[in-house]
């Protein structure tokens, strides 16, 4: 008994303090390259560190107070999430290699004096976490004091408030600075420009309101997300500027930002602010021109700066999802001729029209001449000129989601190309035809009434997401045109019967999802194709056509089976799907029904032979008591019949 106690006790401390006491006490003879004394209850650094160390990882005890550390190969030293507020003055000076300090999370906003000496004297540190400290600008201005070797320092969620100059004097080599999360309102001029190798800055989540004049050219990378931005305005100048991403979202912007003319700005991220509650598109550009012209000049505006500037934009990406535009800037938007992706989404567009400025009368036909993705979901579209589709030269990804568009049959479009009924915005519908370049079309939940015959020629679809048209009626030929390119097809959610789902012969489709509907039989066209993934949930099948099942067998990996009403003595063509190894990653919630209960259909299996012969045995019970219960009635019968017509007989003798 007193053995196992103690084993059980040395097994305890083992795997307490077993690895550490161990690395401790019996430093190995190839040097430690590496301690990790992570999350060990430790309230003090332990004395009898191996002085060879290279790295040492502190990080999540209660460390209060640092004193001398003697480690002098050590390149990188984790303290962070402990509750360090005293680090005293000479406790780093024998940490002569040390490049990465990691103080986050801990309670550095005090004992100043001792701290500030302390981390000066670590003067060859390249990278310095003092995130989560609550740091004030005093604190971080003693704390960055002698760092010329830093490179990269992050400050994410102290309480600074404003930046000033002098705040990065000492430390012109950084690279990469994160200040966001903090409460700056208030950035000095010629805080970031004499660092030249500043490539990245976040100073996201803080209090900024105004950029009037950005000047950063070193940079590459700059995150103004979750400020309250209201502009953004460059002036403009003749110098390159490096800047590739801006992150702008989440602010509260009325206008584009004028970006520096000499760019090369690739993604910008507009997501989540005001633009396009002026109402037009052209209100818009003047009244961000003139404020231009307010602030550079303090002269009204003469030149269109957002669009001369846009115009050398070599922009990949734009996102402007959550903004308030109630027409389509197209204007603007097409002078980016390097566009690919636009995320127009949660807009509140209603209709596209073509409304732009003509020159000498005619409405001019523009070109998106790169855009490839564009993404309108859930701006309660209902109209698209079809102007507005023919300048989608190059469109691949079409995101219609959650809007109100209905599909013109194929022939409404070619009948009257040049028909002024065409732009009729309440009772047109779109006719897809058009983008000839387009591969993956959602239209989901459209409230579709009709999808009309053809209505996808001209394309060359790879897939179609028709799901939460609820009722939607599909004509017989809706993705005639379709057979050889469509891929992918999901038509759940409707509420579809199997009379109403007929589809063609598609020879490349290989997902298909038809859930949620009322469907009791698999269309026999299927045979066509050569399915890999199917999702059959919650539908009315009782059973698979064996036959069927077994052709798809060839080609199906994945099926989903789920809420449907299977009969569980009908199941030849589960012996296929257990024959040929398809995946049926839901079996285990697959539900079948007996004339007497409902069960899963695993439980079923494991005993196949007690329910369903049991229910063969009272059939033939049924069906022999039926039999008797049957010639007993004729017998009855026969004899009424002989016995009557006897009566008859005689009555008619007495007639
Ligand atoms: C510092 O440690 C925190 C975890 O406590 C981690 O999230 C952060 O990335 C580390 N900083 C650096 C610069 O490695
Ligand atoms: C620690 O650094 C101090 C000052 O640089 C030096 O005088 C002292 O000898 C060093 N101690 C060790 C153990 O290296
Ligand atoms: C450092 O801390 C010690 C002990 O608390 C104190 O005596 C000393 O004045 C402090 N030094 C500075 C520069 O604040
Ligand atoms: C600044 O770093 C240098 C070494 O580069 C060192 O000699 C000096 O003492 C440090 N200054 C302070 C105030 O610690
Ligand atoms: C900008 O910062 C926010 C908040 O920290 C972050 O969510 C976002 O991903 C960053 N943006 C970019 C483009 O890195
Ligand atoms: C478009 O924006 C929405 C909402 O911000 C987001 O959920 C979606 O991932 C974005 N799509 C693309 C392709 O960027
Ligand atoms: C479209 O319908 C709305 C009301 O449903 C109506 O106010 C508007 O005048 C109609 N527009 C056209 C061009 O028919
Ligand atoms: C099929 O569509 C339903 C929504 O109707 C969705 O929940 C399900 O995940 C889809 N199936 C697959 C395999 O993606
Ligand atoms: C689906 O159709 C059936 C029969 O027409 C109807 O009873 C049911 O309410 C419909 N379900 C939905 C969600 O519309
Ligand atoms: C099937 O229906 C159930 C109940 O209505 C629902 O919880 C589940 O998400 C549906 N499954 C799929 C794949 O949509
Ligand atoms: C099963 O499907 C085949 C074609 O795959 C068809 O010929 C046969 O009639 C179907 N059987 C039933 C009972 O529906
Ligand atoms: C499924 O196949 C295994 C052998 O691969 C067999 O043991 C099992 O009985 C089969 N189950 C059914 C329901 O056919």
């Amino acid at each position: 008994m007193a053995g196992y106690l103690f084993s059980h006790l040395v097994l305890l401390w083992f795997l307490t303090f077993g690895p550490y006491t161990t690395n401790l006490a019996f430093p190995s003879k190839v040097g430690l390259k590496s301690t990790d004394l992570s999350d060990k209850d430790l309230s003090f650094v332990p004395l009898d560190l191996d002085v060879r160390l290279l790295s040492l990882d502190l990080s999540n005890n209660f460390i209060r107070q640092l004193h001398t550390l003697v480690l002098p190969l050590l390149k990188q030293l984790d303290l962070s999430n402990n509750q360090l507020d005293f680090i005293s003055e000479g406790a780093f000076e024998n940490l002569t290699q040390l490049e990465l300090l990691n103080l986050s999370r801990n309670e550095l906003n005090n004992n100043l004096g001792n701290n500030s000496k302390a981390l000066q004297s670590l003067s060859n540190l390249k990278n310095l976490d003092i995130s989560g400290n609550g740091l004030s600008n005093e604190a971080v201005e003693l704390y960055l004091k002698n760092k010329s070797s830093l490179l990269q320092l992050k400050m994410t969620g102290n309480a600074l408030t404003a930046i000033s100059y002098k705040l990065f004097k000492e430390s012109k080599g950084l690279q990469i600075i994160s200040i966001d999360g903090n409460l700056i309102s208030d950035i000095e001029r010629g805080t970031f420009e004499p660092l030249s190798q500043l490539e990245t800055l976040t100073l996201a989540r803080n209090n900024l309101a105004h950029i009037c004049d950005f000047k950063l050219h070193q940079i590459k990378h700059l995150n103004l997300s979750r400020n309250s931005v209201e502009y953004f305005i460059s002036r403009e100048d003749h110098k390159w500027y490096r800047l590739e991403i801006l992150d702008l979202s989440f602010n509260k912007l009325l206008y584009f930002p004028i970006i520096p003319k000499y760019n090369h700005l690739k993604y910008l991220y507009l997501q989540n602010n005001m633009i396009g509650a002026l109402q037009s598109e052209a209100t818009m550009v003047s009244e961000v021109n003139s404020l231009y012209d307010e602030i550079v000049h303090g002269k009204p505006a003469r030149e269109n700066h957002l669009h001369s500037n846009w115009r050398t934009m070599q922009l990949i990406h734009i996102d402007l999802s959550y903004n308030h535009f109630t027409s389509f800037p197209i204007e603007t938007l097409f002078l980016l001729s390097s566009l690919e992706s636009l995320n127009f989404s949660y807009n509140c567009l209603k209709n596209i029209n073509w409304n732009i400025r003509r020159f000498s009368g005619t409405a001019r036909q523009l070109f998106f001449v790169s855009l490839k993705d564009l993404n309108l979901q859930s701006n309660g579209l209902q109209y698209i000129s079809p102007r507005f589709l023919e300048a989608l030269w190059q469109i691949e990804r079409l995101n219609l989601q959650d809007n109100l568009v209905q599909p013109c049959a194929f022939n409404d479009h070619r009948k009257n190309p040049q028909s002024p009924q065409q732009v009729k915005p309440n009772s047109s519908c779109v006719s897809f035809g058009q983008l000839r370049t387009l591969k993956h079309l959602n239209l989901r939940a459209n409230y579709i009434k009709v999808l009309q015959e053809k209505a996808f020629l001209g394309t060359s679809l790879v897939s179609l997401d028709l799901a939460q048209n609820v009722h939607m009626v599909m004509h017989e030929e809706a993705l005639e045109s379709l057979q050889a390119t469509l891929e992918s097809l999901i038509i759940s959610e409707i509420n579809m019967s199997s009379s109403h789902l007929s589809l063609p012969c598609m020879v490349a489709l290989n997902q298909l999802n038809i859930s949620n509907n009322r469907l009791h039989e698999l269309p026999n066209s299927l045979s066509c194709s050569s399915v890999r993934n199917i999702d059959l949930r919650n539908n009315t099948f009782v059973t698979f056509n064996y036959s069927q099942i077994h052709n798809l067998s060839t080609h199906l990996k994945t099926m989903y089976i789920s809420g449907n009403s299977f009969n569980c003595c009908d199941n030849q063509w589960l012996t296929i799907l257990n024959d040929t190894k398809i995946d049926v990653p839901d079996i285990s919630e697959t539900e079948c029904v007996t004339d007497v209960t409902r069960l899963r259909l695993m439980e079923y299996l494991k005993t196949p032979f007690s329910y369903c012969s049991a229910r063969t045995k009272t059939q033939e019970v049924i069906v022999g008591e039926t039999i008797v219960i049957l010639i007993f009635i004729g017998a009855v019968l026969t004899m009424l019949i002989v016995f009557s017509k006897k009566c008859c007989t005689q009555r008619s003798l007495l007639v």
